[in-house]
């Protein structure tokens, strides 16, 4: 047995992806025997040595409020320069309160009512509505599809900025839902855009530690004149799922936009660390190198498996999951709707998958399926997917 093939108690663990109330609120009638591949969270414990520091602190028994020593630094530059081949400078990086709301801040730094943003999608949907609860406008640029992989149409998305004149373009790199990893001239082309029309390009790069087809690229790789106009934003959430510890950081080289981006965040006293969070990207990053290659090759067993599922059936088809655990599939064949698929498949075969309609726009004929999951619940998910599909195509 793998180690990664342990089944943590996620129900007293009380998350999001395994309750059943939740659940039946987003599925309907589904039955206990469910099995989540919603939500990207992982199922699989942490590493010991982050979980050997958590009991050391536990054992010293007193939470006061901590702050960013060295070692939070330190772990960031020697992560960012080992993993990813960038150097980052320690005035350069700034805590946030997980990537999320940090979304959230920075459209209430660079943006007023009215203002517009602009995104690729689809996207993950916070990018979305981080704009929409402050009342700034979303321009939706469209991804091309060319054979199953998806591409920056610059034209358009030049064309568009320069119509909208938005304010941020938010860009997430590598790309959820597909897991598409973007090339360093990409990138560059997508930064000049916005940097010849006065548009601050934030970076999302949680999903940069699974990287399964080609090498991740950071952003900070592209010129350094481009990197002026950029804010990057990061947390081991994603690669550790530490999510529930609400930690991130931010990655921003032009002092400017540092500033403003900072005032944001003292202004609604984002300044201290979560006492857990803060060790668990220490030693996350320092001591679980090891850890993290060995779920991402676990998670690619995964796709594979999913991958030889989904080529059983002419009707269905999915982009190669470049990083991440999230996989797109493609069920536009299928003459029914993503939204459908999805209600029916819990409610018939009680697997939970995700539908693509949630992510913006241009999702409607994709499902996601989260793959941070015990090889055992996907063999299984994909029996019960094989019987509710040779039902569906007698
Ligand atoms: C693109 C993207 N950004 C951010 C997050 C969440 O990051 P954090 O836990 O740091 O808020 C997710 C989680 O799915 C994500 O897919």
């Amino acid at each position: 047995m793998y180690k990664f093939d342990y089944k943590p108690d996620r129900v007293n663990e009380k998350c999001r992806k395994w309750d059943l109330n939740i659940i039946r609120d987003k599925f309907g009638d589904v039955s206990e025997n469910f099995i989540p591949m919603w939500i990207a969270d992982m199922d699989f414990k942490i590493p010991t040595e982050v979980e050997e520091k958590f009991m050391d602190a536990i054992k010293r028994g007193v939470f006061g409020y901590t702050y960013c020593y060295d070692e939070f630094y330190d772990a960031v530059i020697n992560w960012q320069k080992d993993m990813h081949n960038v150097d980052v400078k320690k005035e350069e990086i700034t805590l946030t309160y997980g990537t999320v709301s940090t979304l959230h801040y920075t459209v209430q730094a660079f943006c007023k009512e009215g203002d517009s943003i602009i995104l690729n999608t689809p996207v993950y949907d916070p990018f979305e509505s981080c704009a929409k609860k402050q009342g700034v406008n979303v321009i939706s640029n469209t991804l091309d599809v060319i054979d199953n992989r998806y591409y920056i149409n610059f034209e358009t998305l030049e064309t568009q900025i320069k119509e909208h004149k938005p304010k941020l373009m938010m860009f997430c790199t590598p790309h959820n839902p597909s897991g598409r990893i973007w090339s360093v001239e990409e990138m560059s082309k997508v930064a000049r855009i916005c940097k010849d029309n006065g548009v601050a390009l934030i970076a999302d790069e949680v999903h940069a530690e699974h990287i399964h087809y080609g090498e991740f690229n950071s952003i900070l790789k592209i010129e350094d004149e481009l990197l002026e106009n950029v804010i990057l934003l990061t947390s081991p959430n994603k690669g550790f799922n530490l999510g529930g510890l609400k930690t991130s950081y931010s990655i921003v080289r032009n002092k400017e936009l540092r500033t403003i981006f900072k005032n944001k965040l003292q202004q609604n006293s984002i300044t201290s660390p979560n006492v857990f969070g803060i060790i668990g990207l220490i030693t996350s990053y320092n001591e679980c190198r090891d850890w993290l290659k060995g779920v991402n090759e676990y998670i690619k067993g995964n796709y594979e498996l999913l991958e030889a599922w989904v080529n059983k059936y002419k009707n269905l088809s999915m982009m190669q999951m470049e990083s991440s655990y999230l996989a797109w599939v493609n069920i536009s064949e299928l003459g029914m709707t993503a939204k459908e698929l999805t209600d029916r498949l819990a409610v018939e075969s009680g697997v939970l998958l995700e539908d693509g309609s949630h992510f913006v726009n241009d999702g409607d004929d994709y499902i996601r399926v989260n793959l941070g999951t015990q090889r055992e619940n996907v063999i299984e998910a994909l029996n019960r997917m094989d019987k509710f599909m040779i039902n569906f195509n007698k």
